[in-house]
């Protein structure tokens, strides 16, 4: 403190401005300035924070599907990205009984999503410090611009916690942005009966005073949106293949359901599921064909007998299916597919910005694709070809982008099925080895990192040795059905 300012007023002294500018000035260099309150995404201005990266997250929740209530403590591990007066992280709904910053009282402000925190001690440019959050209430339920529900979703038997891209916000205090990625410890505490699920390796699950307690370590960082939760009753199975630990989840309830209602002989959806996940190790298997080494030292999924979840999602290491996927056979295996591409494109290799989420979907949607072509069901140029011709040129589907859909159109057909066309279409001019070449390029060479479309078409333009600027223009950025080439 003194140190600073010494330093403070030499400065002053050697640069010999007016006083009192150099009062004010040498004070916002001395207790450092508050945090930007988003961290600069176009679509979502207020998501993230600026000043500070996480390290870590710590989460301790404790929850009661009686009351739907959580109690918790989050205790984050952040280095500041600047000298930091105050600070923000995305929190929505819940009260908060107590905030330290490094062990010492904080105060805070809540507005809407955004919590600032202003700690007792001004936090000093790389300097790493703790923050811990203590809280309690009913999550908020979010409604989706589909029309579905996402983030906690409240079950039968417990709760499901799963969104994109804002989910984390609603069950803990984050950075809630891809681009700032951390490791987490997940402890779920639920009635002693109920299983908890989250991602990576369960470390321990310990029974006392009827409740039970799941740990859950992710070693690798993940997104904060990717941070799954799964409470209810569960048949969970733990098992090893190549390497790989795998930890599924099936909700018994699965195994007494039809697939098809009006035929109670079919296949149980709980059937349908767990053939679709035991091929798990085989598509990652493919998939690491594709684009190089899995990127986790984890595995599995998670289905729930939940009507009101709607969608899947990439949940690292472990993605959540709706119960609607496993109807069928084929179907339910290109989910798998189509969630286990993301750990490499949306999990591994994260959006700078929600902007380009055609670089997640678009390729997750392609993974299908090559798999239906694989198995030999179809080429991904007559997938291609089906969907090019059922859609006509006046269609509305051809004025959403891909590369720039807005905020309401995130998750659009568009974005996934003319994300995938624009891939094939890039395989079409650059030929297949080149291609694969680039998918290859593209995962290894921005594996853990945040991704942008301009590195991708600077990537395929490199290894192509073409201008391929045209082509993605059409594809991705022009309100009209692209010609074919
Ligand atoms: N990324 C998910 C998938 O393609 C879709 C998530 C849709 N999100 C939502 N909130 N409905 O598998
Ligand atoms: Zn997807």
């Amino acid at each position: 403190m003194d140190r600073r300012w010494t330093v403070s007023t030499a400065t002053v002294l050697v640069v010999g401005l007016v006083p009192g500018v150099a009062a004010a000035e040498t004070a916002t260099a001395r207790t450092g300035s508050p945090g930007a309150p988003g961290i600069g995404d176009t679509y979502y201005p207020l998501d993230g924070n600026g000043g500070y990266q996480v390290e870590h997250y710590d989460l301790d929740v404790r929850y009661d599907p009686a009351t739907d209530a959580l109690s918790a403590t989050a205790a984050i591990r952040a280095v500041a990205t600047q000298d930091l007066s105050s600070f923000n992280l995305d929190f929505v709904g819940l009260d908060i009984s107590e905030l330290t910053v490094d062990g010492a009282a904080a105060t805070f402000e809540r507005d809407a999503g955004e919590l600032t925190v202003t700690p007792a001690q001004w936090l000093p440019v790389d300097s790493e410090f703790t923050v811990t959050v203590t809280y309690e209430g009913v999550p908020e339920t979010i409604e989706t611009a589909l029309g579905t529900i996402a983030g906690f979703i409240h079950t039968d038997d417990g709760a499901l916690v799963v969104g994109q891209p804002d989910v984390a916000a609603t069950w803990f205090p984050a950075n809630d942005h891809p681009l700032d990625a951390a490791t987490f410890d997940v402890a779920l505490t639920v009635p002693e009966g109920l299983e908890a699920l989250s991602n990576g390796e369960l470390v321990s699950t310990e029974t006392a005073d009827g409740l039970s307690t799941w740990r859950w370590a992710a070693a690798e960082p993940m997104a904060p949106y990717l941070a799954v939760v799964a409470i209810g009753e569960f048949d969970v199975r733990a098992y090893e293949e190549a390497g790989l630990r795998y930890w599924d989840a099936f909700d018994p309830d699965l195994f007494t359901t039809p697939s098809n209602p009006e035929d109670p002989a079919s296949p149980t959806l709980g059937e349908i599921a767990e053939a679709s996940l035991a091929r798990q190790p085989e598509v990652l298997d493919w998939l690491a064909g594709l684009g190089g080494p899995y990127p986790f030292v984890t595995a599995g999924g998670i289905v729930d007998d939940s009507t009101d979840l709607r969608f899947a999602l990439e949940t690292q290491t472990r993605p959540i299916y709706s119960p609607f996927f496993f109807t069928d056979q084929v179907f339910g295996d290109l989910v798998v597919v189509h969630e286990l591409a993301h750990q490499w494109f949306g999990d591994d290799l994260r959006l700078g910005a929600w902007q380009d989420i055609w670089l997640n979907e678009g390729f997750a949607t392609y993974a299908e694709w090559l798999w239906l072509e694989k198995e030999g069901l179809a080429t991904a140029q007559q997938v291609f070809d089906d969907s090019y011709a059922t859609v006509p040129a006046d269609d509305p589907f051809w004025t959403v982008l891909p590369g720039d859909p807005g905020p309401d159109a995130l998750f659009d057909g568009a974005v996934y099925n003319r994300g995938a066309m624009t891939l094939h279409a890039l395989r079409q001019v650059i030929g297949d080895e080149t291609f694969f070449a680039v998918v290859r390029a593209w995962a290894e060479s921005q594996a853990g990192d945040t991704v942008s479309t301009d590195e991708f078409v600077a990537l395929a333009e490199e290894l192509s040795g073409r201008q391929l600027d045209d082509l993605f223009d059409a594809w991705l950025y022009t309100q009209e059905k692209p010609a074919l080439g």
